[in-house]
């Protein structure tokens, strides 16, 4: 009987975990750094971590995006007919970007337990604009 009911603590401590999902992630980079399941995914294992959770680290986001605002950078295009050159900071800080500002959801480009990709690649050419492919990471 002993035995049968640590087998049931068992299955339902896994069980626990399959909450968030049916399958165990093959890795977490976070956990590589420290940081436990439970920060994101809640003592329960149950929730998804949303943009606020993800702040709580690294925020606020005015601070996340300082971090990333050299990547802005200075377009200078040049008119061949009346030989005039326009310049205009061109805002590429993905955290405070042209397009959405701080807006955004960290889940657009970071993931967790697989290769994270920068969605503005999806429309330009970010490696032009020196930023990090985060696949890499
Ligand atoms: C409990 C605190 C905590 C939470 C919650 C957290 N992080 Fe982190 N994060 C860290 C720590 C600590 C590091 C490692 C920092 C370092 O190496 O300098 C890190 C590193 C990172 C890095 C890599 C930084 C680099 O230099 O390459 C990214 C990207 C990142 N976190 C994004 C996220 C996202 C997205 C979420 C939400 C899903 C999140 N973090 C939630 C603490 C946290
Ligand atoms: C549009 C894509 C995109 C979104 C959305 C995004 N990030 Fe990033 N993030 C990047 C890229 C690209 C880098 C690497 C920039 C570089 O250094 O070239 C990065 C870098 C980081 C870093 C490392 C910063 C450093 O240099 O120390 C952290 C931490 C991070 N992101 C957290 C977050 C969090 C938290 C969110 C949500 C609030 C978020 N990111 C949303 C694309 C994104
Ligand atoms: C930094 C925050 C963070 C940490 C730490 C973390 N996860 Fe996750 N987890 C996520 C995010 C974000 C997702 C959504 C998918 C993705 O980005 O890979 C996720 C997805 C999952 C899923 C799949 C959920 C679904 O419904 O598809 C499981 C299961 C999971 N995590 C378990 C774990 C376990 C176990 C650990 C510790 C080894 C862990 N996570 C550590 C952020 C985190
Ligand atoms: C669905 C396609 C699409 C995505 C995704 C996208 N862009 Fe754009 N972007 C465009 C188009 C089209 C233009 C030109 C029209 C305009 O200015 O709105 C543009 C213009 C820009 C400009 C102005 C050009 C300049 O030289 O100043 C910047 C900066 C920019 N995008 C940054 C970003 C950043 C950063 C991201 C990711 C957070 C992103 N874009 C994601 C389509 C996209």
């Amino acid at each position: 009987m002993k035995k049968t009911m640590s087998m049931l603590l068992a299955a339902l401590a896994l069980a626990a975990v399959g909450t968030v999902s049916a399958a165990q992630p093959d890795s977490s980079r976070h956990m590589a750094k420290g940081v436990p399941c439970t920060a994101c995914h809640g003592d329960a294992m149950k929730a998804v971590p949303t943009r606020d959770t993800c702040l709580t680290c690294h925020g606020p986001v005015e601070k996340l995006a300082a971090k990333t605002e050299h990547l802005n950078f200075t377009s200078r295009m040049k008119n061949a007919k009346t030989g005039q050159t326009v310049e205009h900071k061109a805002l590429v800080n993905p955290h405070d970007s042209y397009h959405f500002g701080t807006s955004l959801a960290c889940s657009e480009c970071h993931s967790e337990h697989k290769a994270s990709r920068n969605d503005c690649s999806t429309c330009h050419d970010t490696k032009a604009w020196k930023i990090r492919p985060l696949g890499a990471e």
